[in-house]
């Protein structure tokens, strides 16, 4: 079997930093990385194959997790970034111990993110959407009640949002905005003080969001809370690329690339320069020796 490599002509010379999603929701949270952090080279695996995780269960999530954090392990990566919240929720916590490089999920950095904007609001009630794995786990309520005792938090499953993004369409969509409406309106009741976006897709419809909602309750994005977790992590590790490195982006996917990489720029916010298919029964069968090494710099 021949795996798919680096372009030859693109030698990485840096550790990357290794992202994964269930497929393209991932992508949001690598255009807030591209913006923080333009030197650094990202990998990215996308399984749409296998998506939505949203609604499967814990113990197949957390399958479809490792398998893909040892495709993404053979880069030798500077740290993993689980960028899909379902996977973050139900599958991290059992995998995230036996790594020796930083694994970071976007349950604690969108909580932290939460936390701040009700200090800075001076209020205490938040809202999380998101998957219906996600909601069931409960992880977002408890990282909040960990950072803070007197947090009261709700939570509210939106299982067709997902769809509707993959679908293309977004925030004026009339289908989107009624969806937005159901979802929100019991929530919107409750009276929030902060609305946490617990999912990848979310950020591409916050205007139907944030419309449905009003002035009066302040959304947070975990996509941006999640990549400046990661600049942090890189700074304090001594880990940041420099400036004149890679910067580059090379994303695989376990099934249709094409498909990928048209819809895929409209999360990313950039064109999707190169985009390999690689199949979930290759994952195991691929030997580490066959796998694309990073190069030596010159
Ligand atoms: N990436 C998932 C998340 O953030 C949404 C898509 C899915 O259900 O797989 O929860």
């Amino acid at each position: 079997m021949t795996f798919p490599a680096w372009p030859k002509d693109e030698p990485v010379t840096d550790p990357p930093v290794a992202v994964f999603d269930s497929g393209l929701g991932g992508l949001s949270v690598v255009g807030e990385l591209r913006r923080l952090l333009p030197h650094e080279t990202i990998v990215y695996f996308g399984d749409t194959a296998r998506v939505p995780y949203g609604t499967k269960s814990p113990e197949t999530v957390a399958r479809f997790a490792r398998e893909i954090l040892a495709f993404l392990m053979r880069w030798e990566p500077k740290c993993v970034v689980a960028a899909c919240n379902t996977v973050s929720a139900v599958a991290l916590p059992g995998i995230v111990s036996a790594q020796a490089i930083p694994v970071i999920g976007m349950v604690r950095p969108s909580a932290e993110a939460a936390i701040e904007a009700l200090d800075q609001l001076g209020g205490k009630m938040v809202a999380v959407i998101a998957t219906t794995a996600t909601v069931a786990s409960n992880a977002y309520q408890q990282a909040l009640g960990r950072l803070d005792r007197q947090v009261i938090a709700v939570q509210k499953a939106c299982p067709l949002l997902v769809p509707l993004v993959e679908e293309g369409r977004d925030a004026d969509d009339p289908l989107v905005a009624l969806a937005v409406a159901q979802y929100l309106e019991p929530l919107i009741r409750w009276q929030p003080d902060v609305l946490l976006m617990a999912c990848t897709h979310y950020p591409l419809i916050r205007p139907a969001i944030a419309r449905c909602l009003g002035p009066k309750v302040t959304l947070v994005d975990s996509a941006a809370a999640t990549a400046r977790k990661v600049a942090s992590v890189l700074t304090e590790r001594n880990a940041l690329s420099t400036a004149g490195t890679n910067g580059k982006l090379l994303c695989y996917v376990s099934d249709n690339p094409q498909r990928f990489q048209s819809l895929g720029t409209r999360f990313l916010g950039e064109p999707i320069p190169s985009v390999v298919r690689v199949r979930p029964n290759e994952f195991e069968s691929i030997p580490y020796e066959n796998a694309p090494k990073r190069m030596a710099a010159g």
